[in-house]
């Protein structure tokens, strides 16, 4: 039987809509080498602290970790750790979600909102109220979960998606380098890794050695 002239049209839009997407190998290459990079520091790396290290030579910079919770509900104070100063030529920002949907629909919003180079998808921060939410380096003992994550992320946006995660959550169990290539082929353009696990720090934070941070 024949499609209604008016189904008809819908299916052909649909299909153009999708054939129009970049596919991740087609998002623009952002160039890391040779290039000093300052890496994201909540609390530490907001606007005015990275318009100095670029003055002192820093070629990328990175905004602070924003939740994509806080920033799906309009938190102000969230959206302003995406500000970026003029002097920052290559810049991205970084954000922390657990669930495809909801760092889909924050990519989008901030392809929409905002001008930046590269969205980084934290998968390694420790602290226990993001990694009891799902998110940060809990994500690092559900590989389908980051899967699923980077998919929707990079296929919602032109943007080039990054990823930052740890070595592993725990000493030996799900090691990140088993899963590199993969990353790739999910539509991550780029991947850093953080050398120590979350138990490790962890541990580390309980002797008093250090605090942790995302
Ligand atoms: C104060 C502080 C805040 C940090 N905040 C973040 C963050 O928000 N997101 C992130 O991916 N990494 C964060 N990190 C980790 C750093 O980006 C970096 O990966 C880490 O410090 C390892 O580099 P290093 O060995 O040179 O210290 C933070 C680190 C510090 C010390």
């Amino acid at each position: 039987m024949e499609p209604e002239p008016e189904a008809a049209a819908n299916i052909e839009f649909s299909e153009n809509d999708r054939s129009l997407k970049t596919h991740p190998r087609e998002k623009k290459l952002i160039d890391f080498r040779e290039k000093l990079y300052l890496a994201p520091l909540t609390t530490v790396g907001n606007l005015p602290f990275r318009r100095v290290c670029k003055g002192l030579g820093a070629d990328i910079t990175c905004g602070e970790m924003a939740m994509c919770t806080n920033l799906l509900q309009g938190q102000a104070s969230e959206w302003a750790l995406l500000r970026r100063h003029s002097s920052e030529d290559l810049f991205g920002v970084q954000i922390c979600g657990a669930y495809p949907d909801t760092v889909a629909r924050t990519v989008e919003l901030i392809e929409q909102e905002c001008t930046v180079d590269f969205i980084d998808i934290n998968m390694g921060c420790p602290i226990d109220i993001v990694v009891n939410k799902g998110a940060g380096s809990a994500l690092l003992t559900k590989p389908m979960r980051m899967k699923g994550i980077v998919q929707a992320a990079s296929g919602t946006v032109d943007i080039p998606i990054t990823i930052k995660v740890r070595t592993a959550y725990f000493e030996g169990k799900n090691r990140i380098d088993s899963l590199i290539a993969d990353m790739g082929n999910w539509g991550a353009s780029t991947v850093t890794i953080w050398s120590i696990t979350t138990a490790t720090l962890q541990q580390a934070c309980r002797l008093g050695i250090c605090v942790p941070v995302c």
